[in-house]
C-alpha cells in the first residue's frame, strides 16, 4: 500500500460551466499524482500535488527516444452521487504489459489503482454529470534520465492527470467517416503495436493529417506485411457485423488489447450473438457491402466508447454502411456499456469499482 502525501492546491480553478461541451482532453483538474523511480531504489515518494508543469532538463530521455507508456480510463458519477471506475485492474495490467515491452519498471497493480482512487476522490467534484460525459483518467510513465545515449533510463516518473470530457469525436454518436490507409503502416507484429506507447500514435499522425484533409475523421490501419487485413482505427478497436456475425480482428500482437473491445465481446456473447476474433481482410468487407450483408461497423475505445462508422474509403471505393445511420447493435452496446458505467444497468460481470 502506498503512503501518498497530499498537498492541496491553495488556488482551485473554476469548474467548467454547465454548458461547456468539454472538448476531449482540453481541461484539467486541480491535482495530479506523481511518483519517482530510481534503479536500486524502486518507486518512491508517491504524492498528490497541485496540477502543474513539469520541470525537466532538455536532455531528458523521453524527449529524444520516446520511452513512454500511457493508459486511459474513466470515472463516472452515479445518480445517487457515488463514483465508479470501469475495470481499472485491466488498465493496471495493461500498463505493466506495455512497461515491460519498453523497459519501464512495473508498478504493483494495487498501487496503480490506489493512486487513481485517491486522486479521483480528491478531485471528485470535477466529474461532470451531464449525459455522455465523464472524467477521463490519464496515467503515464516517462523516462527522465538527462542523457542522450540510447538505453533504458535509470529514472522514471509515473504521473496521473484527470480531465472532464464529453464525446471524443465531434460527431458524438453520429457515424464517422474512415480512411483506409494504403501507403503508411502503424506497426508490425514484433514491434510495439500492442503496447500503449506514445510511439504508436506518433506513427499514425501523418496518415491522420492526410485523412483529415480529405474529410475523414480517422484512419483504419491494415496489417504492415500483406496490407490486406484490418488491424485497428487511430484511437479505437474495430468491429464488423456481417450477416449476423460480430467479427473483430484477433489480438495478433500488433493490435491494442482494448478494455472496451473485451467488454463488447463479452456483452455480445451474453446476448447470444456469434463473435469471431479472426483475420478479416478489407476485401471481405467490401464484398460484404456489395452483397448487402455488411450490417454494421463500429469502433470501440475508452475515449470513444462505441463509435458507429458510416463509411470507409478504400482505394477508389467508398464502402457505405447502414446508409450512414447508427445501427441497432451499436446503439444497444453504447446504452448498455454506459448504463453499466453509470450504475444504471446491472453489472453482471463485476466490472465497476466504487471509489
Ligand atoms: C483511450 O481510448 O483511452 C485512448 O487511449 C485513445 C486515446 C489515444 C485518445
Amino acid at each position: 500500500m502506498l503512503n501518498i502525501k497530499t498537498t492541496k492546491t491553495t488556488n482551485p480553478k473554476p469548474l467548467p460551466e454547465a454548458d461547456n461541451p468539454l472538448t476531449f482532453g482540453t481541461i484539467f483538474t486541480d491535482h495530479m499524482f506523481m511518483m519517482n523511480y530510481e534503479t536500486g531504489k524502486g518507486w518512491f515518494d508517491p504524492r498528490i500535488v497541485p496540477y502543474q508543469p513539469l520541470n525537466l532538463d532538455p536532455s531528458t530521455m523521453v524527449f529524444h527516444y520516446a520511452q513512454e507508456v500511457f493508459e486511459g480510463l474513466k470515472a463516472y458519477k452515479t445518480k445517487e452521487g457515488g463514483t465508479l471506475l470501469f475495470r481499472p485492474e485491466r488498465n493496471a495490467k495493461r500498463a505493466n504489459d506495455s512497461n515491460r515491452r519498453v523497459c519501464i519498471p512495473e508498478v504493483p497493480e494495487k498501487d496503480f489503482i490506489q493512486a487513481i482512487r485517491e486522486l479521483v476522490k480528491l478531485d471528485e467534484k470535477w466529474i461532470p454529470e451531464k449525459e455522455d460525459t465523464s472524467l477521463y483518467i490519464r496515467p503515464f510513465f516517462i523516462a527522465t534520465d538527462p542523457f542522450l545515449g540510447v538505453r533504458p533510463s535509470h529514472t522514471y516518473l509515473f504521473i496521473i492527470i484527470l480531465s472532464p470530457v464529453g464525446a471524443y469525436y465531434p460527431e458524438g454518436l453520429n457515424p464517422i467517416k474512415i480512411w483506409v490507409e494504403e501507403k503508411y503502416v502503424r506497426t508490425v507484429k514484433g514491434a510495439i503495436g500492442d503496447s500503449k506507447a506514445g510511439g504508436n500514435y506518433e506513427a499514425s499522425l501523418l496518415a491522420q493529417v492526410k485523412a483529415k484533409e480529405e474529410g475523414y475523421s480517422q484512419v483504419l490501419w491494415l496489417d504492415g506485411i500483406d496490407r490486406k487485413y484490418v488491424e485497428e482505427v487511430g484511437a479505437m478497436n474495430i468491429f464488423f457485423k456481417i450477416k449476423g456475425k460480430i467479427i473483430t480482428p484477433e489480438l495478433s500482437g500488433s493490435i491494442l488489447p482494448g478494455v472496451t473491445r473485451d467488454s463488447v465481446i463479452t456483452l455480445c456473447k451474453d446476448w447470444g450473438l456469434p463473435v469471431e476474433e479472426r483475420k478479416i481482410s478489407i476485401l471481405e468487407i467490401a464484398e460484404a457491402q456489395e452483397k448487402g450483408t455488411l450490417e454494421e461497423v463500429f469502433g470501440t475505445g475508452t475515449a470513444a466508447v462505441i463509435s458507429p462508422v458510416g463509411s470507409l474509403k478504400w482505394e477508389k471505393m467508398i464502402i457505405e454502411v447502414q446508409d450512414g445511420k447508427i445501427g441497432d447493435l451499436s446503439k444497444r452496446l453504447y446504452d448498455t456499456l454506459t448504463g453499466i458505467q453509470l450504475g444504471r444497468v446491472k453489472d453482471e460481470h463485476g466490472w465497476t469499482v466504487k471509489v
